[in-house]
């Protein structure tokens, strides 16, 4: 092992053994390099006659560019958008980033966790998880209404194995029972469990009440008052999209330093909740569970992040963490941002007016749903799979089909004056195989 990693591990050990034992392999293994980025860090300090250490091409003391690039995005300063950015992203984003955070989670008041470092999105941040504490048939909790690609990530990238869990009771809650006793099985096989709290949930669109998510949190510090550590991960990729009475706040603020046996990760980003999609910046936040260790802990936490990040992708794109840094900073982000909010909820709230009339009852159910971006059908009997078909060659309506009975449907990408005709069409279409 370099000796970079037994130190970061051994800073960890001395504070709070608990988090290395929940260490894959190659978390254990992983550390940043004393290398060029670190002497060229000590060079922009203290190169003031000539810095010959930084991999990119200057010129009039800044970074050389092509004009027709520019040109487009004149608006900002070239050096604000052609170098690369820090490994662990650009300061004022991280920063900006944590204000935020606090602000829209009141939980996470009072509570130690570090500042978030910059992934390329949500996608990166779960795969950052993935290599740090997934190792070869380790367990991963999971609902099982859930975005296929963590299957990908945390089974055929990482080797571990997904164990799933009933999502919904039959009177329509969150079936925390199947949570708990899934979560204590699974935790007690392996002393040790990931779990990830999707919420608002993708495929269902569901987000707990805030007694449901109480709940959830009870049971993990239950399993972890009982000897077993858990990494508990919230994937807040659709955060802020509430649009009924559910909890509004991620459960990360519960999570954090709530039991030593407990390390909370953070997953969140622009991507859907600032509609920038394409921009690939996300955050990866840690809080220990070991309130009076927490700082040490977490400057190795974040030290191997940026070990994981240097290695696989080197750095997050510039350009996009400048547009979301002007975002955050703009008096204009959160009436551009309520003024979205009130379309996707319209949305929402006509999904469920349109479900509601009876009208599809013959053929259809519908899981529970209240935030983000989708919602799903639950086909009484027919085949998800051959709907989508049909309704895709006949009606040109594309859906998703999951498993043998659900249809996922975007509401997030449909007009308001759209959704009844949207249903009336899956019904017809219904129809004509029945
Ligand atoms: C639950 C969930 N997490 C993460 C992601 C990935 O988000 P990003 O585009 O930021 O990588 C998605 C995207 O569909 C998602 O549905």
């Amino acid at each position: 092992m370099n000796p970079l990693a037994k130190e970061l591990n051994d800073l960890i050990a001395q504070h709070n053994p608990h988090v290395v034992e929940m260490l894959s392999d190659l978390g254990k293994n992983i550390f940043f390099p004393k290398g060029i980025l670190t002497q060229s860090a000590e060079a922009k300090d203290k190169a003031h006659k000539y810095n010959a250490t930084i991999g990119i091409a200057t010129e009039n003391g800044g970074p050389m560019y092509l004009k027709c690039i520019q040109d487009k995005l004149s608006g900002f300063d070239p050096k604000d958008i052609f170098p690369y950015a820090p490994p662990a992203g650009r300061p004022e984003l991280r920063s900006l980033w944590r204000e935020k955070m606090l602000r829209e989670n009141p939980s996470m008041q009072g509570k130690h966790y570090s500042n978030p470092v910059v992934t390329s999105a949500l996608t990166h941040g779960l795969s950052i998880v993935g290599d740090l504490f997934v190792g070869v048939d380790d367990h991963v909790v999971l609902p099982d209404m859930l975005w296929g690609n963590y299957n990908l990530t945390f089974g055929t990238c990482n080797g571990g194995v997904v164990k799933k869990h009933n999502t919904f009771t039959a009177t329509g809650g969150y079936d925390i029972e199947a949570f708990r006793t899934t979560l204590k099985q699974t935790a007690a096989e392996k002393g040790k469990a990931v779990v990830i709290l999707n919420f608002p949930n993708n495929p269902s669109g569901y987000t707990p009440t805030v007694a449901e998510g109480d709940a959830l949190v009870a049971a993990i510090l239950d399993v972890a008052k009982s000897g077993c550590n858990i990494v508990a991960v919230t994937d807040d990729a659709y955060f802020g999209l509430f649009y009924e009475d559910s909890l509004k706040e991620s459960l990360f603020g519960k999570l954090a330093n709530l039991h030593p046996r407990i390390l909370a990760i953070k997953l969140d980003g622009a991507t859907k909740e600032e509609f920038v999609w394409g921009f690939r910046t996300g955050f990866i936040t840690f809080a220990n569970g070991d309130t009076k260790a927490t700082p040490d802990v977490l400057t190795a936490l974040e030290k191997k992040t940026m070990g994981i990040i240097r290695a696989k992708i080197s750095n997050c794109p510039h350009p996009s963490q400048t547009f979301v840094i002007e975002a955050l900073r703009s008096p204009e982000f959160p009436i551009q941002k309520e003024e979205k909010f009130q379309v996707m909820k319209g949305r929402s709230l006509e999904v469920k007016r349109v479900l509601n009339s009876g009208k599809y009852d013959s053929v259809w159910g519908y899981y529970p749903f209240n935030s983000g971006y989708f919602m799903c059908l639950k086909l009484k009997s027919l085949d998800a799979e051959k709907l989508r078909l049909h309704l895709l060659d006949k009606y040109g309506v594309g859906t998703i089909s999951i498993g043998k009975t659900d249809l996922r449907i975007a509401f997030s990408c449909i007009a308001k004056e759209n959704i009844q005709e949207l249903f009336d069409i899956i019904f017809q279409a219904a129809k004509d195989l029945s």
